[in-house]
């Protein structure tokens, strides 16, 4: 029997191209994170250029914060799964993200801000997220939005699966935020054992998942993706979007956009397509006109 719309039991899942290891290292003031979207990996998972997880219960881990920095040319997405942040920023704008909370910030042409705790014991876990904007909106009037745990829509599929909607439209709902240009999909999913889940994904968007606890199998050739694993997802034209499967009880995010296939020049915190333009960027914050 045929029928109008393609069933998603024969959706054809991308599949596992690469499996990275995050790195320890440290940011900020001293945090100790976990950086797993490494600047080799800022071409293939274009337009995303960062991931990093912290997690910890030790508060000398995570105290010192990340004092006064600034940023310039792309979007800080910080998702917290535990534990409290207060940012600032000095174009007078404040707030504290919470567990299950998001910020999503655009630097545009410049913000200075801090992110620093809000408690002096018990566990900090969470991510940050960079996303790349295309040249033409790299100079754009910096903003931020603070998304409540409350506000992030959210949908519980027949096999139980949670779906955080965070960026982008998943099962019939449109997320937290929606963009034009890198079209950002950002999930967080919570797999009950024994569960599967598929999410279609749009051909050429290139797309990765970040398995935060337990374990799960990906794809047809169900491999297997354990816990701190980040799994590069092939960009296999005749797929239409990714299958996952997890025995035991597991939670992932999973994260897809619009490559911008744009040049690439990073100095730290400054993101821009030119050294020309870091070069700029560096003097435009030492004298003061972010
Ligand atoms: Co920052």
């Amino acid at each position: 029997m045929q029928t109008a719309s393609r069933s998603i039991d024969t959706m054809r899942s991308r599949e596992v191209e690469r499996l990275v290891v995050g790195q320890p290292t440290s940011d900020g003031a001293g945090v100790r994170l976990t950086r797993v979207l490494t600047r080799e990996l800022q071409r293939r998972l274009d337009p995303y250029l960062m991931l990093d997880e912290f997690r910890s219960e030790d508060p000398n881990d995570y105290l010192a914060g990340f004092p006064d920095h600034p940023h310039r040319g792309f979007e800080t997405v910080t998702y917290m799964i535990a534990g409290q942040m207060r940012h600032r920023d000095n174009s007078g704008g404040q707030g504290l993200l919470g567990a299950g909370g998001v910020q999503w910030m655009t630097a545009g042409r410049g913000i200075i801000h801090s992110e620093m705790p809000e408690q002096k014991d018990g566990l900090m876990h969470g991510f940050q997220l960079w996303l790349n904007l295309p040249a033409a909106s790299k100079m754009i009037a910096p903003s931020y939005r603070d998304i409540a745990a409350a506000e992030i829509p959210e949908v519980t599929t027949a096999e139980g699966v949670r779906v955080k909607v965070i960026a982008g439209r998943a099962l019939g709902i449109d997320g937290a935020v929606v963009r034009e240009t890198t079209e950002p999909l950002y999930l967080d999913l919570h797999m009950p054992a024994g569960s599967s889940h598929r999410q279609p994904l749009t051909a050429g968007h290139n797309a990765f998942l970040y398995v935060y606890a337990g374990e799960v199998e990906v794809g047809g050739e169900r491999r297997k993706v354990g816990a701190q694993r980040l799994a590069v997802l092939s960009n296999d034209a005749g797929a239409d979007g990714v299958t996952v499967h997890a025995s035991g009880a597991a939670r992932l995010l999973l994260v897809s956009g619009r490559p911008l296939a744009e040049p690439i020049a990073q100095h730290g915190p400054f993101v821009m397509n030119t050294t020309q333009q870091i070069t700029q960027a560096i003097a435009d914050y030492q004298a003061g006109r972010f």
